[in-house]
């Protein structure tokens, strides 16, 4: 049983979805096979993005999106030590995939009232040897997308939109994940859909595409539509097994893919049903003097139609927010950082990076005040939001510094 009464995830798999990973099981074809091609392309129909290519999971789509971008079939590549913006507050494997491929990451911060991106400080980081953004879309919500795709073009730099904690949400009506050149999608189980483990990577070049689908199975040309030709090239080798590139194996298998479509048909439906839910909780936190006066809670940016991956939240500096967040863990609200806090701060990029010297002084109040719950349910109690409500007053009161 979970220890927590209000947990930040709780089983996401529904009969139906369990069935149809059963029904596969059954026919004894676990590895990549049709129901990833029909995933992918179920997919690129509703997200409006041309090619996508399920992998094994969100951080495999990531490291995909920075070695095609390094990769000499491409065109235009990107060569070792140019520069990516990245915003301080990122996952691990948003961040990894750039160092990994040779490119040096340059850490923006972000927007207080956002979580995401901040475009002043973006364009203070620019110099000739940037060449492209890693964008993350934080919990659901996003940057002012409008001056971002400005930048964008006017300095000629690709966009990766990191999309794992984002899928379902939109800005102006479009999926965030249709603005990039290459966009990324996670199914890990606290998600807004989930197969348990999986990804997707969308891009809008056919030929970025056909180097994705290379890499992600060892490097064989036999999954591309150029394959016949190749083999034609290459008599003296058997067609099924001709290394037309780099590669690593990060395929998913058909059960994630089963999962994940059966999830992904009720996309509106969950996100209807989880917003409500976070709309309940805000408001009862909205109203309460002593919550509005002691706790931010994210909003919405402009223009943005989030599907909430969870309720993020920063603390006034005059709360303890290691003793607050213990008490209330201890009294059944089950907690996190938001991402990964300002992950300049984390001890594996002292191994891999020169002293960060500029400051990110929004990253680091998020770093040291924000976490947030997550949305574990598709319905909610007037009951548990009260309860909910209750464990935050009491012990925001005895949190005080
Ligand atoms: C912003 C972001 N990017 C990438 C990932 C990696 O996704 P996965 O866990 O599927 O590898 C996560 C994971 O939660 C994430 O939050």
């Amino acid at each position: 049983m979970n220890k927590y009464i209000y947990p930040l995830v709780d089983n996401p798999f529904r009969k139906k979805d369990l069935d149809k990973a059963i029904k596969v099981i059954k026919t004894r074809r676990i590895t990549m096979s049709t129901n990833v091609n029909a995933f992918e392309k179920q997919f690129s129909k509703k997200i409006n993005n041309k090619y996508s290519t399920m992998t094994n999971s969100g951080s495999s789509a990531n490291l995909l999106a920075f070695q095609c971008l390094i990769n000499p079939y491409r065109k235009k590549r990107l060569k070792r030590g140019d520069e990516v913006l990245i915003p301080a507050l990122c996952w691990s494997t948003s961040l990894w995939p750039i160092i990994q491929s040779g490119l040096k990451p340059i850490f923006v911060d972000v927007d207080i009232n956002n979580l995401n991106i901040n475009i002043n400080d973006m364009e203070r980081k620019l110099t000739n040897k940037t060449k492209a953004i890693m964008l993350v879309h934080v919990l659901g919500n996003c940057t002012n997308m409008k001056l971002l795709l400005k930048l964008k073009n006017k300095y000629n730099l690709t966009l990766i939109e990191d999309t794992c904690e984002s899928l379902g949400s939109k800005y102006k009506n479009n999926f965030l994940g249709t603005f990039g050149e290459f966009s990324t999608f996670s199914f890990y189980t606290s998600h807004q859909i989930s197969s348990g483990e999986g990804g997707m990577i969308s891009c809008k070049s056919k030929d970025d595409y056909e180097i994705i689908k290379s890499l992600r199975s060892h490097g064989w040309s036999r999954d591309l539509s150029i394959h016949d030709k190749i083999a034609k090239q290459n008599k003296h080798l058997d067609e099924k097994f001709i290394f037309y590139n780099s590669g690593y194996n990060l395929r998913p298998t058909e059960i994630s893919a089963v999962i994940a479509s059966s999830q992904f048909k009720d996309l509106n439906k969950f996100k209807k049903e989880k917003n409500l839910v976070r709309d309940q909780i805000v408001k009862k936190f909205r109203d309460n003097i002593l919550i509005n006066n002691y706790l931010k809670i994210t909003n919405a940016t402009k223009n943005c139609d989030p599907f909430w991956f969870g309720i993020p939240m920063i603390l006034s500096k005059k709360i303890n927010r290691n003793k607050f967040v213990n008490l209330i863990n201890k009294q059944g609200i089950e907690t996190r950082p938001i991402i990964s806090g300002n992950f300049t701060k984390q001890p594996a990029i002292k191994k891999y990076l020169k002293t960060i010297k500029y400051k990110l002084p929004n990253a680091d109040l998020i770093n040291e005040n924000g976490f947030f719950i997550g949305i574990p349910f598709n319905k909610m109690s007037n009951n548990l939001s009260n309860k909910i409500c209750d464990i935050f007053v009491k012990n925001l009161k005895i949190s005080k510094l």
